[in-house]
């Protein structure tokens, strides 16, 4: 594939991809917005360096690819319901997005993609690890495949969101957090490629198995998906962007620069319901 309007650097073979020549903070021209979306349907994921932008760009370049998600649990700035806070510092007692998880698989229709905008990173660590779930299911033999297709799992935001977001001031006393059924591989509605669609943080059942089948074939599945092989590893800059596509992408933050400071504001893109 060629592009005109920006520069691509491929990071590995399977994800991820380094994207230069081209201003955010800006509203895309048509060509630079389409080649940016095949780049991103491509590489899954998309990192950008020395962007600069404000809270109002980020949203305008989230609206840019469809309506933005609000999310179930984590209170937005005032003024700002579609932001999301990413924030840890040396008070913290947990950090987002620390096991591995496509966001919000627990809505009906999850998040077809997330922009992430970091303003302050620690001098080394939080980096931020992508795996492949389209090679997650490519690298499964045929009956594999075949035996996964039959099955559904249940997503569940309880066990993730229950007393979260408590050190920020939020009672969820009486909230119901999402919870959805989605079949375990799922095919991308853009590639038409075939994904791997459960995860660690939100997935509690298979729900075709016993409770032993369930666990012990989402614990294999898990592991499968998040191998070395299928990944790829983002070093954050101040002003750096990562821009993913949930739905054929898992992805867990490093908290390994405790208790430095590392913040920012992620843009989340409404999706559509797995099939
Ligand atoms: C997230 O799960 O969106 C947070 C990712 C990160 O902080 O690197």
């Amino acid at each position: 594939m060629t592009y005109d309007s920006i520069e691509v650097q491929p990071l590995t073979p399977h994800i991820g991809a380094t994207i230069g020549g081209i201003n955010l903070a800006r509203p895309l021209r048509e060509k630079a917005h389409r080649e940016i979306h095949d780049a991103l349907m491509r590489h899954q994921v998309l990192f950008f360096h020395d962007q600069k932008i404000t809270i109002d760009e980020h949203l305008a370049l989230g609206r840019q690819f469809g309506d933005l998600h609000v999310h179930p649990g984590s209170p937005p700035p005032e003024g700002y319901p579609e932001i999301l806070v990413v924030h840890a510092d040396a008070n913290s007692t947990k950090i987002s997005g620390e096991q591995w998880h496509s966001d919000v698989s627990c809505d009906e229709q999850p998040p077809m993609g997330s922009i992430l905008n970091l303003h302050t990173v620690p001098e080394t660590g939080g980096d931020t690890i992508f795996a492949s779930m389209y090679s997650a299911y490519d690298a499964l033999s045929e009956p594999m495949k075949v035996f996964l297709s039959h099955l559904t799992a249940t997503h569940d935001g309880e066990q993730v969101y229950r007393g979260r977001y408590a050190d920020r001031g939020v009672n969820d006393t009486g909230k119901t957090y999402p919870k959805a059924v989605h079949p375990v591989v799922r095919t991308h509605p853009v590639t038409g490629r075939k994904a791997v669609y459960v995860n660690s943080y939100f997935t509690t059942r298979i729900n075709e198995l016993t409770q032993a089948e369930s666990q012990t074939l989402l614990r294999y599945l898990s592991q499968h998906a998040t191998q070395p092989a299928f990944q790829c590893r983002f070093k954050w800059q101040a002003n750096s962007i990562a821009f993913w596509d949930n739905r054929c992408v898992q992805h867990i933050a490093m908290w390994d620069y405790y208790p430095q400071v590392r913040s920012g504001f992620r843009v989340t893109i409404k999706g559509e319901r797995p099939v």
